[in-house]
Formats: structure tokens, C-alpha cells, sequence
């Protein structure tokens, strides 16, 4: 597959491409773009091109970029108190921990400052709960739980095992979407199911009809924890506050980061009480946890969706994005499905895609490509009409211009 030509990308100063060449470890694979500036569903680059992006913050900036409520709270508590240690109270933390809970299932939180920071206080969690001789977690293919050593073993994607076993042990993994495979793992030695309601790093993936249900019945008869995985779907992103109120399925356990705080670093594992008192003082900590700044932007952040209507914004907003996306299906061969729930946004081909995030932004949009094939949007709550129309006319034309 080739695609036609786009006017070239402008390039990055080549100051800021040596520092990294010289001292930042090559990890990531990067694009040679560097932004320096962001607003709403807009950034800017150091040479002062302007881009929209559909995937902002890596699905972190569910606000758009600097959100004027969150840059305020930041601002104004900066000031005031930057990090005290969780050996004190703050009374930020414990009104994010009440918003949070009355949202969700009425447990309580415990906070930490990332996705894979939060599993792994779920995975511990889940084995302190049950009885001794219960260790093994069942985690589902195609699942990302995040890169610290619990959550990569519990992601089921070989890939990122690569070269790095042995694997933290106890983690069984099993079919998404079937409960026969699920049912067949169970034993007396597995403590809990921990699972993305919507699988967000594997493409966008909607579980089959009945399969959360079905998982909260097999954990129920088993005496497992049911952990979800919401550090990518919830917080509003699917246009309700959680993932799961899409399937009416309570989770024991859940996870959030990423735009928990509006784009500021934060993550949090909720439980219900009963659970949540297996994690006993002195088994479980994050110095930075919970501190003074992230719970100003974790508040605003639930205070603005809320003020500005945005719950409803995202399920209108993902459906605009739908209509403009799945004509595509008809159209051309190479489209298989799109996918979308809110806005958590899957445009499946049958061919490579990952050539397209360079010929997007070649035309000054921003998305990502995952699992090779998947083009994936994680668009702000703020985006609007004309901007989602603008966005997928780009897109659009770019699927188009693939010669297959
Ligand atoms: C569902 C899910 N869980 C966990 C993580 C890891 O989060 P973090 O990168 O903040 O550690 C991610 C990140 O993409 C995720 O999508």
C-alpha cells in the first residue's frame, strides 16, 4: 500500500532534536514534531504550525488542552501548598475521594499518579483481600493494564513481553469476550478478573453482549474480585461517568488515570469499602499520591464536566463522529468497522494503517494508529461540531488516498 504525496510536516528545530539524539533514551518511537503550545482541541509546534488534535494527550486531555478551570485550580493551589506526604491529611484529597465515590459505586480511594500505578495497587489489592493460597488474576487478550512489572505481566499482548521474562507470575490469560475460557480458568487458586470494559489500546474493542455480566456472575460464584480497568474509558470519556454504567455491571475494584485530572498526572483505584479495607496501612503507598495539585485538578475536572454539560457533549459528539466515519465502510474495501462508544473511537482496515498518522499530519491533524491496523480517536469532551467536521474531512480523505 502506498499513499499519495502531502505537503511535508515542518520540521522541528534541530536544537531540540539534538538533545534528545544526545540525552533522552530512545523508547518511544517519536515523531519529529515538537509542540510547545495547546488549546482546546488545538496545538501548536515550535515553528508555529497549528494542528487538531483528535487524540490529545494520549487520551489524557478529555478537557482539550489547558482547560481554563483546571489551569486556575493549578494555579491558585501552586501557590498555596505544592506536595505534602500522605502521613497528613489534605482536605483537597478527601472532597476528590467523596466526588469520586458518590459517581461511582460509594467505596473509597486510594490515589497514586498513573494508569499502571493504579493496577497495580488493584493487583495487590486483590490478593491481600482473598485467602492466602488464592494469587492468579485472569486478564484478557488484547488488554493493556500499563508497563510497571504486575501490570505488563497482566497485559496479555506478547509483544510487550518480548525479551523481558520470566513474567510476574499468576496471571492467566483468556479469550475477550468468552466466558466458557473464562469459567474453564477459574480454580481454587485465582483471587480475581481484572478487565477493560472497553478495551482501549487493543483497538476499540465492545465486548460481546452478556460478557460483563457474565464475568460479575463467575466472580460472584467463585468469591473473585471483578477488577475494571477504566484508566482509558471512564472519567466521561464514553459520555457517562464510567464505562461500565454502559453495561450495568458493578464492578469490586476500578482503575482511572489518564484524564482524571484533566491532563494534569493522576491516577486512582476505587473500591468498595468491604474490599478496600484489605489494603492495610503500611501494604501499599505512592509518595506523590493523592498531593494537593492533582486533587485541585481532579475536582475541577469533575466540576467541569458536570457545569458544562459535557456527559452529554461526548455522546453527541461520538455519534457525529460515527455518522462522518462509517459511510467509509461502504465505500471502500479497505475499511472494515468502526468502532465507537462516546468518545472512544476505532476505525478498523483491513491493511497496515500506521502510515496514516504521518499522512494525517502532514495535513495538521493528529491521531493514532493502534494494534497496526486501528486508527484510534480519543477526542476531547470540548471538541466541537465544526471541528469534528473539519477533523474527519482530513481523516477521510486520507483513508481515501491509500492506493491499496
Ligand atoms: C486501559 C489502560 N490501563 C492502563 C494504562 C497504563 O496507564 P499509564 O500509562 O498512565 O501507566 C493504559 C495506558 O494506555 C490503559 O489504556
Amino acid at each position: 500500500m502506498s499513499t499519495t504525496s502531502a505537503p511535508a510536516s515542518t520540521q522541528m528545530s534541530p536544537q531540540t532534536a539534538a538533545l534528545f539524539e544526545q540525552y533522552v533514551i530512545p523508547n518511544y518511537k517519536r515523531f519529529p514534531l515538537s509542540l510547545v503550545r495547546g488549546e482546546g482541541s488545538w496545538v501548536w509546534d515550535d515553528q508555529g504550525e497549528k494542528y487538531l488534535d483528535f487524540f490529545p494527550g494520549w487520551g489524557c486531555n478529555l478537557l482539550g488542552h489547558c482547560p481554563p478551570a483546571i489551569v486556575k485550580a493549578v494555579q491558585e493551589q501552586v501557590a498555596e501548598l505544592i506536595h505534602v506526604p500522605n502521613t497528613w491529611h489534605m482536605e483537597a484529597q478527601g472532597q476528590w475521594a467523596k466526588l469520586l465515590s458518590e459517581r461511582s459505586f460509594g467505596g473509597q480511594a486510594f490515589f497514586c499518579n498513573s494508569g499502571t500505578e493504579a493496577n497495580e495497587a488493584a493487583i495487590k489489592l486483590a490478593r491481600l483481600h482473598t485467602p492466602r493460597e488464592r494469587y492468579k488474576i485472569i486478564t484478557f487478550e488484547g488488554g493493556f493494564h500499563g508497563r510497571t512489572w504486575a501490570a505488563v505481566s497482566a497485559t496479555a499482548q506478547p509483544k510487550y513481553h518480548d525479551g523481558i521474562g520470566p513474567l510476574a507470575p499468576g496471571f492467566v490469560y483468556a479469550p475477550f469476550g468468552d466466558l466458557d475460557a473464562v469459567r474453564a480458568k477459574v480454580d481454587g487458586e485465582t483471587a480475581a478478573i481484572m478487565v477493560e470494559p472497553i478495551q482501549g489500546e487493543g483497538g476499540i474493542r465492545i465486548p460481546p453482549a452478556g460478557f460483563l455480566e457474565g464475568l460479575r456472575k463467575i466472580a460472584d460464584e467463585n468469591g473473585l474480585l471483578l477488577i475494571f480497568d477504566e484508566v482509558q474509558a471512564g472519567c466521561g470519556r464514553t459520555g457517562k461517568w464510567f464505562a461500565y454504567e454502559n453495561f450495568g455491571v458493578v464492578p469490586d475494584v476500578m482503575t482511572l488515570a489518564k484524564s482524571l485530572c484533566g491532563g494534569v498526572a493522576g491516577g486512582a483505584m476505587l473500591a468498595k469499602r468491604e474490599v478496600a479495607a484489605s489494603l492495610r496501612p503500611g501494604m501499599h503507598a505512592a509518595t506523590f499520591g493523592g498531593n494537593p495539585l492533582a486533587a485541585r485538578a481532579g475536582i475541577a475536572t469533575i466540576e467541569t464536566i458536570e457545569n458544562d454539560g459535557l456527559l452529554a457533549a461526548a455522546e453527541a459528539r461520538g455519534s457525529l463522529f460515527r455518522k462522518l466515519l462509517e459511510p467509509l465502510v461502504a465505500e471502500l474495501p479497505h475499511v472494515r468497522e468502526v468502532r465507537q462508544i462516546g468518545l472512544m473511537i476505532g476505525v478498523e482496515l483491513t491493511v497496515d494503517a500506521t502510515p496514516l498518522v504521518q499522512e494525517c499530519m502532514d495535513r495538521r491533524l493528529l491521531i493514532n494508529v493502534t494494534q497496526g491496523n486501528v486508527i484510534r480517536l480519543l477526542p476531547a469532551m470540548t471538541i466541537s461540531e465544526d471541528e469534528v467536521r473539519e477533523g474527519c474531512a482530513i481523516l477521510v480523505e486520507a483513508i481515501r488516498s491509500f492506493k491499496t
